[in-house]
């Protein structure tokens, strides 16, 4: 073993040799992929990361290495010194080195290993926790290895745009004091300071703000950050942000930015180019055209099926249907309903005749959308005639409202029609889902891919605030140094949820990938702010006193954005999770199941942090 490692160097990488290499001396190291007994010789696919290669051990070549071969197990460590050959006619067009093979002149076992609890292959049936529990087993399979390599040069690409273009890149502080509001933070006990805790980050906002301050005019950074939030296929407890922030500039200048960081990327990662597709850059749709037309803001523009809005449809029909479109119409007439600000709309959607979809079909997405919080799915089959059949809401609606229905949604016979009414939130929320689990039970949603459908664009004019939790008051929808339009600026004080703000997030193919914006510099709006969202001078001051006193000390006009590194890689690679390009991810409950955390610690180590845990 010792003459492998101190006299013989490694020459390639297993997946590396070609037709060009016959005739070549070659050292190789790597993991047996498999064994196999050709009577008389044995073959053994030797892996690194790189790929695989044939190795044939000859007795008539070398006695001492063919027993090793003979012994040896899938994923023992081995390494061999060979001379590379022609396969001629055995050649494998499967395999990239298939063209060659190495007859070894000499063998070692750097290591044995025990039997694997599952195949070191991309096409496994293992559950996810027992792949994660042996995740470094599961990082040398091909398919893993492929995404954690694709991520690599992922941030390689952010790294060489952002210096190219003049950024600083500086790191921030994990640690922090609580701040409430925004996503819920993990506490860290301080064992010098009994009773206080420190907070994980959920992102560098107040730094990298702090940083244009400072005069660094262009920052950016590939940073951990941190959030208690319940996992799910795209969201992680720890996750990357590529965060960025800069001084002087629009909105336009950061979108410039982040569109050629985002070409970038697609180029180095998966030789896509984009530039063709966005020669002006990305599309641009205000969050109110997207509500209206998806009914979130990070709607997956590659297929149709967008809402139809008939709540001014349904009010302007007086007594169209009314027990069954929820009394919004009654709601609307003596006055209580404000067109201006709805709180309850009415939504359509159409699943067109091509679907042939059946009445089980149907059932099904009830149960679906109801499984959401909805009472249920209104629905009509569009006759011939454009009359509706098969539902009660034939009886309930009159002629009349009815046409005018099918007109709105341009129905056609065969069509079916789905309706949602009721609070706004939820109509959006389960008619934004809807659609596009409509989408994938009927195929409509193409494969990405190099030569697939990607789409980007960027949300934005966002409200400020939106409604508290209990309905009342204000509240900021992101956070409260968020700049408004200057035209909003007189609605502070008089119609909060009008006010619209420099906000926007970039959305690829569904998924919201990043977001920022343009921040307030200006304490006099600041106050504005906190006063239309009953936060008091002390308040401020309690919450962000360092930020506040710090924006009074010659803050640049700025702005940023942070991107979601590992939803932006998971899409790349066509991950299916997020845990799939993340070389260590936590399960879907947040358990690290390989090292067992989070584990419960004794008590010993509890008293000496001055945390105690209640039952
Ligand atoms: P925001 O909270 O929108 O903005 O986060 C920015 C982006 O980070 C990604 N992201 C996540 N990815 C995985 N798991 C999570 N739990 C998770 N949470 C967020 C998303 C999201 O678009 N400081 C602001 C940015 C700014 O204003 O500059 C911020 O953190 O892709």
């Amino acid at each position: 073993m010792a003459r492998f490692i101190d006299e013989l160097k490694r020459t390639h990488r297993c997946g590396e040799l070609r037709d060009n290499h016959i005739e070549d001396e070659v050292v190789l190291f790597g993991w047996v992929q498999n064994r196999r007994d050709h009577g008389g010789c044995i073959f053994i696919d030797l892996r690194d990361r790189t790929g695989l290669v044939q190795v044939v051990f000859d007795p008539s070549e070398d006695q001492t290495s063919f027993e090793l071969a003979d012994a040896a197990r899938p994923e023992w460590v081995l390494g061999i010194r060979g001379k590379v050959r022609d396969r001629g006619e055995m050649r494998n067009d499967r395999m990239d080195t298939g063209a060659i093979e190495v007859v070894a002149i000499e063998a070692t076992v750097f290591n044995k290993s025990k039997t694997p609890p599952f195949e070191i292959e991309d096409d496994i049936d293992t559950g996810e926790d027992k792949r994660l529990e042996y995740r470094y087993l599961d990082l040398r399979r091909p398919v893993v290895q492929k995404s954690i390599l694709a991520r690599s040069r992922l941030m390689g690409a952010v790294r060489t745009h952002f210096h190219g273009e003049d950024f600083v890149e500086v790191e921030t502080p994990f640690m922090l004091k609580y701040t409430p509001g925004g996503a819920r933070n993990f506490l860290v006990p301080a064992r010098l300071h009994p009773g206080s805790f420190y907070a994980l980050a959920e992102s560098p906002q107040l730094f990298k703000q702090l940083l244009m301050v400072a005069g660094y005019d262009r920052y950016f950074q590939i940073v951990k950050c941190f959030r208690d939030e319940d996992p799910r296929i795209d969201r992680q407890p720890e996750f990357t942000q590529i965060d960025v922030e800069m001084s002087f500039v629009s909105e336009d200048d950061i979108f410039g930015t982040i569109e050629r960081m985002l070409m970038r990327c697609f180029e180095d990662v998966a030789g896509i180019d984009l530039k063709e597709k966005y020669p002006d850059g990305f599309p641009r749709m205000t969050f109110e055209e997207s509500m209206r037309r998806f009914g979130n803001d990070k709607p997956d523009m590659r297929f149709g099926l967008e809402h139809i809005d008939l709540t001014e449809l349904v009010c302007e029909h007086e007594g169209c249907g009314i027990s069954f479109f929820g009394g919004i119409a009654n709601k609307f007439n003596s006055g209580e309903y404000r067109k201006d600000l709805p709180e309850e709309i009415v939504k359509a959607l159409v699943i067109p005749a091509s679907a042939n979809m059946s009445r089980a079909d149907g059932d099904k997405l009830e149960k679906y959308v109801k499984s959401m919080g909805a009472g249920g799915l209104a629905r009509a089959k569009v006759g011939e005639d454009g009359a509706w059949t098969q539902s009660p809401l034939t009886k309930m609606v009159t002629d009349e409202a009815r046409l005018a229905i099918n007109a709105a949604c341009d129905a056609k016979p065969g069509d079916i029609l789905c309706f949602q009414f009721g609070p706004t939130d939820r109509v959006h929320t389960v008619m934004a889902n809807l659609r596009v689990h409509i989408a994938k039970k009927l195929g409509l949603i193409p494969d990405s891919g190099s030569s697939g459908d990607w789409n980007l664009l960027w949300i934005v004019d966002p409200p400020l605030f939106e409604r508290g939790e209990d309905g009342k008051g204000w509240v900021a929808a992101h956070h409260p140094f968020t700049r408004p339009h200057d035209e909003c600026l007189s609605l502070l004080e008089t119609d909060p949820g009008k006010v619209l703000c420099h906000r926007y997030d970039v959305v690829l193919n569904g998924f919201e990938i990043g977001g920022g914006s343009i921040r307030l510099h200006d304490p006099e709006v600041q106050s504005r702010v906190f006063k239309a969202i009953d936060i008091s001078d002390q308040e401020a001051s309690e919450k962000f006193g360092f930020l506040l006193e710090a924006l009074q000390h010659g803050a640049p006009p700025h702005g940023g954005i942070a991107m979601g590194l590992d939803r932006l890689a998971m899409l790349l690679t066509e991950g299916e999770t997020i845990r799939d390009v993340i070389a260590f991810p936590k399960n879907q409950k947040g358990n690290d199941v390989m090292t067992g955390a989070p584990a419960p610690v004794d008590a010993e180590q509890l008293a000496e942090l001055h945390v105690a845990t209640l039952k």
